[in-house]
């Protein structure tokens, strides 16, 4: 069978290197896994105000959310941690904790940034915080520095080394999903 996963891009920028990212990846995913885009640009900052009555891009996020069987988050590193938009979306979908959307969900963390050492900080920070609101989070490390041309216009990856590598991360999650997602 196959299993849906939600793809998140923890940014709101219009020409995201991380949704070019996750672009390839999804390209990379091979025949188990089906992907789902679940947008989290739209929803308003997180307020209890807003609680009770839920703006419907919330209630759509989390509606999406609840649908599917894993999570894999392609995210920039802002200052050492996680975009204000990526924690956003994180802390609606933990609310109300007995509605918390990350509870038993595998999840993949992934992301790139121009820098040497590409989302190593945020990358730790983001599995804490799903770790601590109960999702299943893949071993393992993968940064990406980007350079404008390593992804094609098609979403292919240019250089073998790195397409092999991502290749190899979206096969470990396939497993990972298939072990752990409810069958
Ligand atoms: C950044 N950037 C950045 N990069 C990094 O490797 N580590 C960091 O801590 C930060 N901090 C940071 C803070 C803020 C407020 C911005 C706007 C940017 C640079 C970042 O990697 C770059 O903007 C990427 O293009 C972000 O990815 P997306 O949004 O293009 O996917």
């Amino acid at each position: 069978g196959s299993y849906r996963v939600a793809v998140i891009v923890g940014s709101n920028h219009s020409a995201s290197i991380n949704r070019k990212l996750a672009q390839a990846l999804v390209r990379l995913g091979g025949e188990t896994l089906e992907f789902e885009w679940i947008r989290i640009d739209d929803l308003p900052l997180y307020s209890l105000d807003l609680e009770g009555s839920r703006p419907p891009e919330v209630t759509r996020f989390t509606d999406q959310m609840k649908a599917v069987d894993a999570v894999l988050v392609v995210t920039p590193e802002h200052n050492r941690s996680l975009p204000a938009v990526l924690k956003n979306a994180i802390d609606w979908g933990s609310k109300p904790a007995p509605d918390n959307v990350w509870r038993g969900k595998p999840a993949a963390i992934t992301g790139t940034s121009p820098g040497a050492i590409g989302t190593a900080l945020v990358q730790q920070h983001l599995r804490q915080i799903l770790g601590i609101l109960g999702a299943h989070v893949m071993g393992g490390e993968v940064y990406i520095s980007f350079k404008p041309d390593l992804i094609a216009e098609d979403d292919t990856v240019t250089n073998e080394s790195t397409r092999v590598f991502l290749e190899t991360f979206m096969g470990q999650f396939a497993t990972f999903v298939r072990k752990l997602a409810a069958p």
